[in-house]
């Protein structure tokens, strides 16, 4: 049964930068819920995928160093310990890790047009598509099995999980290995970072619930691995139940045992995550409001899709962030979705226009603090509400 435990407000597409604002853009009511049976925290409202994954998406994985050494080091530990042949990517965005692979050995599946471009023009197999069955059959003829499927920050984008992991289990070889990538329900509770909720992330998955999801297919997990990407991810490592040459990590069961203990599993641990959010928002605005009355002004850093999940939550406005700053092209010069906010792009002198960053991009916090260290020398400050909102 899923129970409601928060209400996020009305939310524009997160991905969604217009180039001309406009206030009547569409708002689709965000709410979370709990699955009390198979313990899988979801977004109420289901919006196409076309709507939203389509040739102008502006999310590039390769924006950070962060991001980029991550994929780099993955690259290096898959071809140390598995080897495979054949690599399948499900959401290769703009081809961080693939670019990593020989590209006779690697295929990307990615159904924005514009970044499936990208990796297409570099010479990497790329099929624009969405991740599902009639593909997974397409692919089955003309490449064969699959011996190493990796998806990152993509399958909490898919409503029909079955389909996905039915897919999944029909392309990968018998001995094959599965690695997903995606953020932790757990970090996600502790650091009380509801902007990892929005209209896009579907899901957020904690290792109880993979475990659950996984059973009905015969999959199991067999590794698991703490990120800090993303503000904080889980890399589950899976394999066939069938497949009894690899061992089963103790620290699958330490991860399950820690989301026990946090109370993961039982439905009045997020009714305190609810009420810790609304006192969050409450704590920002009055940071925010402070800063306004003392003549401050205040730079988002980072245009992110968090970052629309907080200004629409807590009705942030122009008059208390004045603007965002961002290097993604795609972003630059439009306005954050749901608010009449500008994205400047980002240049070593523009901050000196600004007495506070809003951390948007929290999750990049030491990559951006190495990198203004000269604001940081004139006194500039920094605010975050990770954990809880506060002035660095
Ligand atoms: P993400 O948190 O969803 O990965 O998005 C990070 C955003 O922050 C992305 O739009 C790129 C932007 N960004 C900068 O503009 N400058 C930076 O130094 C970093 C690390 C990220």
């Amino acid at each position: 049964m899923n129970k409601y435990f928060l209400d996020l407000g009305k939310q524009p597409l997160a991905n969604n930068y217009l180039k001309i604002y406009s206030n009547v853009q569409i708002k689709y009511h965000l709410k979370l819920f709990f699955n009390t049976k198979n313990k899988i925290v979801s977004i109420s409202k289901r919006i196409p995928s076309e709507k939203m994954f389509n040739n102008t998406y502006p999310y590039r994985s390769s924006m950070s160093k962060t991001m980029k050494n991550s994929f780099f080091k993955l690259s290096l530990e898959i071809k140390k310990k598995f080897n495979p042949k054949k690599i399948l990517e499900i959401g290769s965005n703009d081809g961080a890790l693939i670019k990593n692979f020989d590209k006779k050995k690697v295929i990307g599946i990615e159904p924005c047009n514009n970044l499936a471009k990208i990796t297409l023009k570099k010479g990497f197999i790329t099929y624009n598509k969405y991740w599902n069955y009639k593909l997974a059959q397409k692919l089955k003829r003309k490449h064969g099995n699959i011996d190493l499927i990796y998806s990152a920050n993509t399958l909490t984008h898919i409503s029909n999980l079955n389909d996905v992991f039915r897919s999944i289990s029909y392309l990968l070889s018998k001995k094959g290995i599965l690695i997903i990538e995606d953020p932790s329900l757990l970090e996600c509770m502790k650091k009380n970072s509801y902007d990892q909720f929005y209209n896009e992330h579907i899901y957020l998955f904690s290792a109880i619930s993979v475990k659950n999801l996984l059973n009905k297919f015969n999959f199991e997990i067999f590794d698991i691995k703490n990120l800090s990407t993303h503000g904080g991810s889980i890399r589950y490592y899976i394999k066939k139940k069938s497949n009894k040459n690899l061992k089963i990590n103790n620290n699958v069961k330490k991860q399950i045992q820690n989301e026990i203990k946090y109370g993961l599993h039982k439905f009045k641990t997020y009714k305190k995550f609810s009420n810790n959010v609304q006192r969050s928002r409450k704590n920002l605005l009055k940071i925010l409001q402070k800063i306004k009355n003392n003549g401050k002004k205040i730079a988002g850093y980072g245009a992110t899709a968090k970052a629309v999940t907080i200004l629409n939550y807590c009705n942030i406005n122009k008059d208390l962030i004045q603007n965002f700053i961002d290097i993604t092209p795609e972003k630059i010069n439009r306005y954050m979705p749901g608010k009449k906010i500008k994205i400047l792009k980002y240049n070593r002198n523009i901050l000196n226009n600004y007495d506070y960053i809003f951390l948007g991009a929290w999750n990049f916090k030491e990559e951006i603090f190495n990198k203004e260290k000269k604001f940081i020398k004139r006194g500039g400050k920094f605010i975050t509400h990770i954990p809880q909102p506060k002035i660095i």
